[in-house]
């Protein structure tokens, strides 16, 4: 027997109280019961999201099928919509633009670069017609955090300008204000921050968005927002729902309203800072620059002489610890140790021990003992607190 620790940004580890609700048996989705599950998801979902003003549609379909609604729902053919991409994922919101006959410009940065509020402005400033603005919050590819909150402020002076924001892997580690900050549409999947199994999406769609939408003529079906918005006012869904899913929904929301998401929110920044503390101790180098670094994953460059995909073979199948590798041109030369959702210190400290037992096999010379000295520093100085 090896006991197994899932240290990815996503899928993410399921609380036992979750799994056990799932396993339920199974519900018909037309009724009372499941009624009250509906609205318990959109009412656990407004106060993640922090929104009063939007509303909160959830689908059957991992992250990228709300990346594709938002665009398939704001915009028509030709629409002109600046997406900024310093990562895996804003590269994909491109793709899923181009794909929808959209008049996509490019706001490219590197890997390791924070998206700039100022190169926005400047293009909304040159482009006024521009339809839309799309940003990854939490670049999960790359660690980095772009600052969403900025570029509200810059979008909101733009009255047929909506602000899409992939916070797939913001929610539930990282602070995202939907209400206060100005964002039109932001999304999460339930294999992140929500501590659930893959398969259901949620987006957040605000009164600017919805403008967006009575104009918006890209085809569109079963991810038509008004489908959702209209069975919702009967607390109920447009197709046959993720009943179990959509039951454990409503138990992990329960869970992160009773910690509170000021808790929540702590408590990933803590975990996170006890990672970069400790891979640093190590001698590693972080990936992420010190402006923009989030809560929900660790990317850390592979030292010299090392092989990064063997790192990452030797900590899941000698030591149980499954953390993932980089992505596209990082693939073997960083890995990325994720904490986001339901994890704990004792996640962290064991990864790190983990971690320096396998960089001792491979022959990485360093202080054993140094990575978890310096995450325990972390951990125990800040509840003495
Ligand atoms: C920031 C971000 N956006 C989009 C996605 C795509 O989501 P999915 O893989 O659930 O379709 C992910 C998934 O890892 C992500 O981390």
């Amino acid at each position: 027997m090896q006991k197994k620790y899932l240290m990815t940004p996503g899928p993410t580890p399921v609380p036992p109280e979750v799994l056990l609700t799932q396993a339920r048996p199974m519900i018909h989705h037309r009724t009372p019961e499941f009624n009250a599950v509906v609205r318990n998801c959109v009412e656990g979902l407004k106060y993640v999201f922090q929104t009063e003003q939007s509303d909160v549609l959830l689908f059957c379909s991992s992250g990228t099928g709300a990346m594709e609604s938002s665009l398939a729902n704001c915009f028509c053919a030709g629409d002109e919509v600046l997406v900024c991409h310093n990562g895996k994922f804003g590269e994909r919101m491109v793709q899923i633009a181009v794909v929808y006959g959209l008049a996509v410009t490019v706001l490219e940065y590197g890997w390791q670069e924070v998206v700039d509020p100022a190169d926005i402005a400047a293009h909304l400033a040159a482009h006024p017609a521009t339809r839309g603005v799309v940003v990854t919050q939490s670049e999960t590819s790359s660690g980095v955090l772009n600052d969403v909150e900025a570029v509200g402020r810059i979008v909101k002076d733009y009255a047929d300008c909506v602000l899409i924001v992939d916070s797939i892997t913001g929610i539930g580690a990282v602070e995202c204000r939907t209400d206060a900050w100005g964002l039109d549409v932001v999304m999460t999947g339930s294999q992140k921050g929500l501590m659930l199994p893959p398969g259901l999406a949620a987006v957040t769609v605000s009164p600017k968005a919805w403008r967006a939408y009575e104009r918006s003529t890209l085809p569109k079906f079963y991810f038509d927002w008004k489908k959702y918005l209209k069975n919702l006012e009967k607390d109920t869904t447009p197709f046959t729902p993720a009943v179990s899913l959509m039951i454990g929904l409503d138990r992990s929301l329960k869970m992160m309203r009773e910690e509170g998401l000021d808790g929540i929110i702590a408590r990933h920044a803590r975990l996170a800072e006890a990672t970069r503390q400790g891979v640093e101790a190590l001698g590693l180098e972080l990936f992420a620059p010190v402006e923009g670094r989030g809560n929900a994953v660790t990317p850390v460059w592979v030292p010299d002489g090392i092989d990064g995909k063997e790192l990452v073979r030797i900590l899941k199948n000698r030591h149980g610890v499954t953390i993932a590798g980089g992505q596209d041109e990082y693939a073997g030369r960083i890995i990325r140790i994720g904490h986001l959702g339901y994890f704990g210190d004792f996640d962290i400290t064991t990864t790190l021990v983990a971690l320096e037992m396998t960089l001792s096999e491979l022959g990485y010379d360093f202080e054993p003992g140094a990575g978890i000295r310096a995450a325990e520093a972390v951990l125990m100085a800040e509840e003495e607190d």
